[in-house]
């Protein structure tokens, strides 16, 4: 099946491993052109090589932290500048840390808001106006199934990811008509370094063994299994594929049945 995004330029962010990884392997195995960034300039210059090696596409790397709106603002002007577009947008972080409601500062809810909202914020401010000018473009905004459905100790990710929810739906309805679709993609577990090393950790803290810690997470998943990065990466360049352009507003759990909602 052909998508339709050869030769688009794709900015995925937070992508010198999982999630971000997987899906900017996918989108230029796809023909697209990829920028991707995280905060070292070592792993995403690795992460880059590999992709380029594997795919044999044009990818660009670049270091910034998408918390800081003018790292986001210089970097979205580098890709159009080299590219002459920006057409297909990820917006991804990395994930704030577990914990209960009294176990956490004022600031600790601040950092995160900063690392899951206001990075979308940012990324999507600098980024439509050149898709509102090429009247395409493609935001999907990489969340969690905690943002529709909050796990007890996750209070940081549930409060903040909900308000992307929000922010990409109202975005969602005010650029539709321009041809852009803005949709939110909420991942359940799945196997990626950092669920690798939060299981090593559970064996370090004396919980049990790294099979009891799957299984404990696979006990939630109807599927009886935790996903794959690259199943969660062919989901969302199906969403920024050509014929998806009537997807919008959505907020799409790939989870493996974990949500137990209807709506
Ligand atoms: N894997 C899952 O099961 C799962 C489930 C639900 C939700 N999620 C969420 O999905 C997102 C990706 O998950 P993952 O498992 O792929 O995480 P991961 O393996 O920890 O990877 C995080 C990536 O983000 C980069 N990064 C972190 N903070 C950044 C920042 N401020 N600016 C730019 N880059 C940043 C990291 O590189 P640097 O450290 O070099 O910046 C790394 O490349 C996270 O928000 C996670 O909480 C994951």
């Amino acid at each position: 099946m052909d998508l339709g995004i050869k030769g688009k330029v794709a900015l995925v962010t937070a992508a010198s491993r999982g999630l971000g990884w997987a899906v900017a392997k996918r989108l230029s195995m796809e023909g697209a052109i990829v920028a991707i960034c995280a905060r070292s300039k070592e792993r995403i210059e690795e992460a880059a090589e590999k992709i380029r090696k594997l795919t044999g596409g044009k990818i660009a790397a670049f270091v910034a932290d998408v918390t800081d709106y003018t790292a986001v603002k210089e970097m979205v002007r580098n890709i159009v500048t080299e590219y002459n577009s920006l057409d297909i947008l990820i917006c991804n972080a990395g994930g704030p840390p577990p914990g209960m409601h009294h176990e956490f500062t004022i600031e600790d809810y601040r950092a995160a808001i900063e690392l899951n909202l206001f990075s979308t914020i940012n990324l999507c401010y600098e980024s439509l106006p050149y898709m509102k000018e090429k009247k395409w473009g493609r935001i999907v905004a990489i969340t969690s199934v905690a943002a529709k459905q909050p796990i007890d100790n996750l209070i940081l990710s549930n409060t903040a990811r909900a308000g992307v929810l929000g922010f990409i739906k109202t975005i969602s309805n005010q650029v539709a008509s321009l041809g852009i679709t803005a949709n939110c993609v909420c991942p359940g577990y799945t196997k990626t370094e950092r669920v690798e090393e939060l299981a090593k950790k559970f064996v370090v803290d004396g919980k049990g063994s790294e099979e009891d810690f799957y299984d404990r997470l696979i006990a939630t998943i109807p599927a009886g299994r935790i996903g794959t990065p690259d199943e969660f990466a062919q989901t969302v360049a199906f969403l920024v594929s050509e014929g998806a352009g009537y997807i919008n507003g959505v907020a799409l759990q790939i989870d493996g049945g974990f949500y137990r909602g209807i709506i």
